[in-house]
């Protein structure tokens, strides 16, 4: 990471598996720098402030809030958004889950919550209730109340498992 010519940043990322070189503003958040200027919409402004979780991103495979770093602060990162990960298998199961658990209503707190939990699978493949609880604490949800979201997430991790709707 160096100053340039013209006031602003060159950084280099790893971003969902390319790696990718941009100058960017000292004070530019990462969600301006995915959002704006690199295209990728599916990462989501809610809050802007760390409070909603609609733009949770993977940096080094820790779920963490792209409206809360600098993108200087994303320099020799390994950065994936939602449109990378889409590509995996254990990702896209996730997804199906939710699908299939009708944990989705107007989708945009999905994409930081299917990060989040995804994040907890990395670290932990079978991770109990209050594990799971405890990593979307940081990702509100105004539709579903989040019963079918846990159910999601137990039927990502035992795909054999029964519908409860009382989950919770
Ligand atoms: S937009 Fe980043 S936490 Fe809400
Ligand atoms: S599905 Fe609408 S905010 Fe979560």
């Amino acid at each position: 990471m160096q100053g340039n010519e013209q006031g602003l940043v060159d950084i280099s990322i790893t971003l969902n598996g390319r790696e990718q070189k941009v100058a960017v503003p000292a004070d530019m958040s990462a969600l301006k720098l995915i959002r704006e200027v690199l295209g990728l919409k599916g990462t989501k402004e809610g809050c802007s402030i760390g409070e909603c979780g609609a733009c949770t991103i993977l940096v080094d495979r820790q779920a963490v809030n792209a409206c809360l770093v600098f993108a200087p602060q994303l320099d020799g990162k390994d950065v994936q958004t939602i449109e990378g990960l889409n590509r995996e298998p254990r990702f896209q199961a996730l997804q199906q889950a939710f699908l299939d658990r009708h944990a989705v209503q107007c989708g945009f707190c999905t994409p930081g919550l299917l990060i989040s939990v995804y994040a907890l699978l990395l670290e932990e493949p079978c991770p109990d209730r209050d594990e799971v609880i405890r990593s979307i604490a940081g990702n509100l949800c105004r539709c579903t109340g989040y019963h079918q979201i846990l159910s999601g997430v137990d039927r990502a991790i035992n795909p054999d498992a029964e519908w409860r709707p009382d989950v919770g």
